[in-house]
């Protein structure tokens, strides 16, 4: 009789034939920056990960440097939200400062989105009918994304699902007199209609404050769709693939890999993360174990990288520096 179990009798057996491998290098810590915060603030079911002022967050990239934390990922709140047609400008000057004092000690990727600069949440510029105006979101998301890494953003990650965003971006960094050509971009290309991005909005006040995003992110019914998200993400010019939220998708990584022969990350959502921690508080998981069995899941699903609100505890889980 075969017998499955004998290669799974001693640790050393387990680890020879374990397929799964990865290191902290390969993990990306979110970060929320709240333009104006005095005060930090904790984020609710996301077990530590906070609400950063300006001084705080560089502090917090300090200590998550020391824990080997190598990549990041920029969420900025600004302070007060605009109406259609606007053109936002952090007065803060977060990304420079950030770069300045750990300079390529890390990598900076900045989200680019609209959602949480609007009044009315939503991911793109409205026409006054309340349809989406896709040339002026195109136009202002483009914009960001230049400003970011004009600012000494590594990276930029638009997230708001628009066609045509990263075509846009791509021709806005390369035709930037600064020379951005080299500035990547990580794409939230597989981004699914949720409900687990409840804990995020939030932490960006980004919520919508009519209706949903149905319209414009991918319905989880819909697995063409989401893989010709992706296809259509690549041939626009993404250099890095992802799908979210991450532990729903994990069906789709492989599928999408091998279409577009570009590696894809998962982003372990913060519902995602929050349901951890919510059963941790419960005492029905042993938390480092499940969260270390996420990201292995992960990893044998294809995911090139994770995006994870855990990435800093990593070390303390034993994952390779
Ligand atoms: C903004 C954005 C969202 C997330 C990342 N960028 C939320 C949304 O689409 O409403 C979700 C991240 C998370 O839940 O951890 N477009």
């Amino acid at each position: 009789m075969k017998r499955l179990q004998r290669l799974r009798y001693s640790k050393n057996l387990r680890d020879l034939t374990s397929e799964v491998g990865f290191s902290i290098g390969q993990l990306i810590q979110p970060l929320f920056v709240v333009e104006g915060l005095t005060r930090d603030e904790e984020i609710p079911g996301l077990g530590g990960v906070k609400r950063h002022s300006k001084d705080s967050l560089i502090k917090q990239i300090g200590t998550d440097l020391e824990m080997g934390v190598r990549q990041f990922i920029l969420f900025q709140v600004p302070a007060k939200k605009m109406d259609s047609g606007f053109s936002y400008k952090f007065s803060d000057d977060v990304i420079s400062q950030v770069k300045k004092k750990y300079g390529d000690s890390i990598t900076l990727w900045v989200d680019t989105c609209l959602c949480s600069l609007t009044t009315h949440g939503h991911c793109c510029v409205l026409h006054d009918n309340g349809k989406q105006n896709l040339e002026s979101t195109l136009l202002e998301i483009s914009n960001l994304a230049k400003s970011y890494a004009e600012a000494g953003a590594d990276g930029v990650s638009p997230s708001d699902m628009n066609d045509g965003r990263v075509y846009q971006i791509r021709q806005a960094l390369d035709s930037s007199p600064v020379g951005l050509r080299h500035i990547p971009i990580m794409s939230y290309s597989t981004k699914f209609s949720s409900h687990f991005y409840g804990p995020f909005r939030n932490a960006a006040d980004s919520a919508p404050q009519f209706g949903d995003r149905a319209t414009y992110q991918i319905d989880v019914r819909n697995r063409t769709d989401a893989i010709n998200s992706s296809i259509r993400c690549a041939q626009e010019g993404a250099d890095l693939l992802m799908v979210k939220p991450g532990m729903t998708s994990i069906d789709l990584i492989q599928p999408i890999a091998d279409k577009t022969r570009l590696q894809v990350g998962a982003y372990q959502v913060s519902g995602e993360y929050a349901a951890l921690t919510l059963l941790n508080e419960k005492g029905l998981i042993k938390f480092d174990a499940a969260l270390l069995e996420t990201w292995q899941v992960f990893k044998r699903a294809g995911a090139q990288f994770i995006i994870t609100y855990g990435a800093r505890l990593a070390q303390s889980l034993g994952v390779t520096p």
